[in-house]
Order: C-alpha cells, then sequence, then structure tokens
C-alpha cells in the first residue's frame, strides 16, 4: 500500500508546542487540513536533546485522525520501531546516520512495514543523497534535513534547495510513489522555495505556531 496525500502539504510538528500544549498544536494542525502530526523523538544520544518518547505517541495517536508522522532521532533504531508501530506510529522514519551497515537500514525498514506502519527514511544536511539509493526501492518517504537534527527554530541551509531536487531527481527515476519531506527552517521563504524544488511535504513548527494563526502561516508555506 502506498502513503497517500494531497500534495505539497504540511506535517506541523508538535516539539514547538511544548509551552503552547500539545491539544493546541493539535487544534492548529486540524484547523489547516493537515493530513499529518509531526512528532519528533530525540534520544539525548544520537542528538543532545531529549523530546518525546514511545509514550507520548501512545498519549496522542488517537486524539486526532492526522497520520502520526513520528521522526525518530535515537541511536539503534531498529530496537525501537517496533514499539513505536505498536504504539500509533503511522510513519516512522529513521536516520540513516544512526544504522552502522546496510544489513541494519534494511532490518529496520522491514521492521517498520511488519508492525504496519510506512518507513521513512532520514539524511542530515551532510550526508551525500545518493547513500539513500540503495533504499530506494524499500521505503514509502525520504526526509531531508534542512537544519541539523535535534532542535526547532534553526536557520534552513540554502544548499538544501539543491539537495531537494537531487533526491527528487532520484524517486521520479526510480520510486515515484515516494514522497519527499522536508525538516526544519521552513517558513514563509524557504517553504514556497522548497515546494518549487520538489518538496511534497513540509514539516513546519516554529513558524506555523509563531504569530498571526496557523491558518494564516500555512497558506503563506503553501503560497496560497
Ligand atoms: C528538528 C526537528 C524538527 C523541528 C522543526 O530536529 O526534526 O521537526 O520541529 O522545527 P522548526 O520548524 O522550528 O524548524
Ligand atoms: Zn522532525
Amino acid at each position: 500500500m502506498a502513503l497517500k496525500v494531497k500534495t505539497p502539504c504540511l506535517s506541523p510538528s508538535l516539539l514547538a508546542c511544548q509551552k503552547c500544549g500539545t491539544e493546541k498544536g493539535i487544534a492548529g494542525a486540524e484547523s489547516i487540513g493537515a493530513p499529518f502530526i509531526h512528532i519528533d523523538v530525540m534520544d539525548g544520544k544520537f542528538v543532545k536533546n531529549v523530546s518525546f518518547g514511545v509514550d507520548f505517541v501512545k498519549e496522542v495517536h488517537d486524539k486526532h485522525k492526522m497520520l502520526n508522522d513520528t521522526h525518530i532521532m535515537v541511536e539503534r533504531p531498529w530496537e525501537l520501531v517496533e514499539e513505536f508501530a505498536k504504539a500509533g506510529s503511522d510513519i516512522i522514519t529513521f536516520h540513516l546516520e544512526a544504522c552502522d551497515n546496510h544489513e541494519r537500514v534494511e532490518e529496520t525498514i522491514k521492521k517498520i512495514h511488519d508492525g504496519g506502519a510506512f518507513a521513512g527514511l532520514c539524511i542530515r544536511p551532510g550526508t551525500p543523497i545518493d547513500s539513500i539509493a540503495p533504499y530506494i526501492n524499500s521505503i514509502d518517504l525520504v526526509l531531508l534535513m534542512c537544519v541539523e537534527p535535534g532542535w526547532g527554530g534553526q536557520k534552513f541551509i540554502p544548499e538544501t534547495y539543491e539537495r531537494i531536487k537531487k533526491t527528487k531527481k532520484l524517486i521520479k527515476e526510480n520510486n515515484p510513489s515516494v514522497l519527499l519531506e522536508v525538516d526544519g527552517g521552513i517558513n514563509d521563504v524557504t517553504g514556497p522555495k522548497s515546494i518549487e524544488a520538489g518538496a511534497d511535504i513540509l514539516v513546519t513548527g516554529t513558524y506555523l505556531f509563531g504569530d498571526e494563526t496557523p491558518e494564516i502561516r500555512a497558506s503563506k508555506i503553501l503560497n496560497r
């Protein structure tokens, strides 16, 4: 089963709602008709910060009808993905850099699929796009980081536009059903430019839940 949504679209990030509250974040995401809600899991090892864990997914997964887009910034993801699938994650996106070899990547993807979730593969800004190629036929989504993972509110790295174009080409030529998601520093300038470069799903936290309203900000990101 392929992951099908109307694109381009947004995946509002609950990381930006730690102060204003998860309920408010969910309501904001629903108010803009987002198909996804983005949940950032950080273990304090793969990235220095600690954020949500499996209990948080359990708590929020059925409080709405959006797909739980879970981005796990953790070491040894193959040991955790089954738990996240059971907890209610619809998409589980893990980091290629967290796997020490090819077999571990394959194992993680298989465990995600066996758990009934869609599998996403994420790379940091410095990881070559070509490193995704061996897995393009086994995954449902590619997540390109536009900032170093670990914190919200960072500035978009401009080199990402070229990386989006390159990834889109790889997807089109090999497995067009794969969705391309971008994460970090998305706003009214970087959003439209990322879409133009080929992004399908835009994660947005700080900007979406900033001033104005999520409705106004979403329309600015999507240029509508
Ligand atoms: C960063 C996270 C992002 C973060 C994006 O490591 O993966 O999902 O929430 O937030 P903003 O939109 O604030 O850059
Ligand atoms: Zn994220």
